[in-house]
């Protein structure tokens, strides 16, 4: 079998096990990797440092514009820098979590991050982005798009593994989280999380990872004419 070229868009809600299955895929297709979850999540970096209203789209808007935003195309190495300061830890802090979703909300801040999505896949012969609008925005005439889901029980349990979590009332709250998170994203006007309606859905609930990777791998040779 040849090497894979084309584009594998992962997207969906978060704690389905995305970014595992995403960057598992990529190295097994010697593809690139891209994040972009990583960079709406740097670009709040920026907000946060630059002190802004977060009710002022216009200033988020130019925050985000105005930081040096740059992140990894390799799956096996983390790489997000702000102005060039490493904050590949802090993108995955509590207060970026809480913040990253009305950033993400700002139109001009979407526009601007999506071009250069687009840009560094252009680079790229072979690339698995995952994301929330990959398959519907970003990039429309994908090779193959899918869309990762779980039930928000499965999904809560998974966070809070990766958390050290184990006492049910705080899982609950996880899961509560992770629901208003998605109605957010889900219901926002501009670019709302929701499958292409070429994307194959994939439901990880019960499944290890392995199965899942295993499973889109199938479905990226299909996509290619491999048996
Ligand atoms: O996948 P994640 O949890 O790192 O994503 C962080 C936030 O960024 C999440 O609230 C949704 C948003 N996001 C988005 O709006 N569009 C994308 N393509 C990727 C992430």
């Amino acid at each position: 079998s040849g090497q894979f070229r084309g584009q594998v868009t992962l997207d969906g809600p978060s704690g389905t096990g995305k970014s595992s299955v995403a960057r598992a895929v990529a190295t097994q297709l010697g593809a690139a990797y891209l994040d972009t979850g990583a960079m709406y999540r740097a670009a709040t970096v920026a907000v946060l440092d630059a002190g802004v209203d977060l009710s002022d789209a216009e200033a988020i808007a130019r925050a985000v514009s105005a930081a040096d935003i740059q992140v990894g195309t390799t799956a096996d190495a983390e790489l997000v820098t702000v102005d060039g300061v490493d904050v590949a830890e802090r993108i995955r802090g509590a207060e970026v979590t809480r913040t990253v979703s009305p950033v993400s909300a700002v139109p001009a801040v979407r526009r601007l991050l999506v071009d250069r999505q687009r840009a560094l896949v252009a680079e790229a012969h072979a690339v698995v982005v995952e994301g929330r609008d990959i398959g519907t925005v970003v990039l429309p005439d994908a090779t193959l798009k899918i869309y990762l889901t779980a039930a928000p029980e499965a999904r809560a349990e998974r966070r809070a593994g990766q958390l050290g979590v184990t006492d049910p009332g705080r899982i609950a709250e996880i899961a509560a989280d992770l629901r208003r998170r998605d109605e957010y994203d889900s219901s926002r006007a501009d670019s709302p999380l929701r499958p292409a309606a070429d994307a194959v859905v994939v439901d990880s609930t019960g499944l290890d990872r392995e199965a899942v990777v295993e499973r889109v791998l199938e479905l990226a040779r299909t996509a290619v004419g491999e048996p």
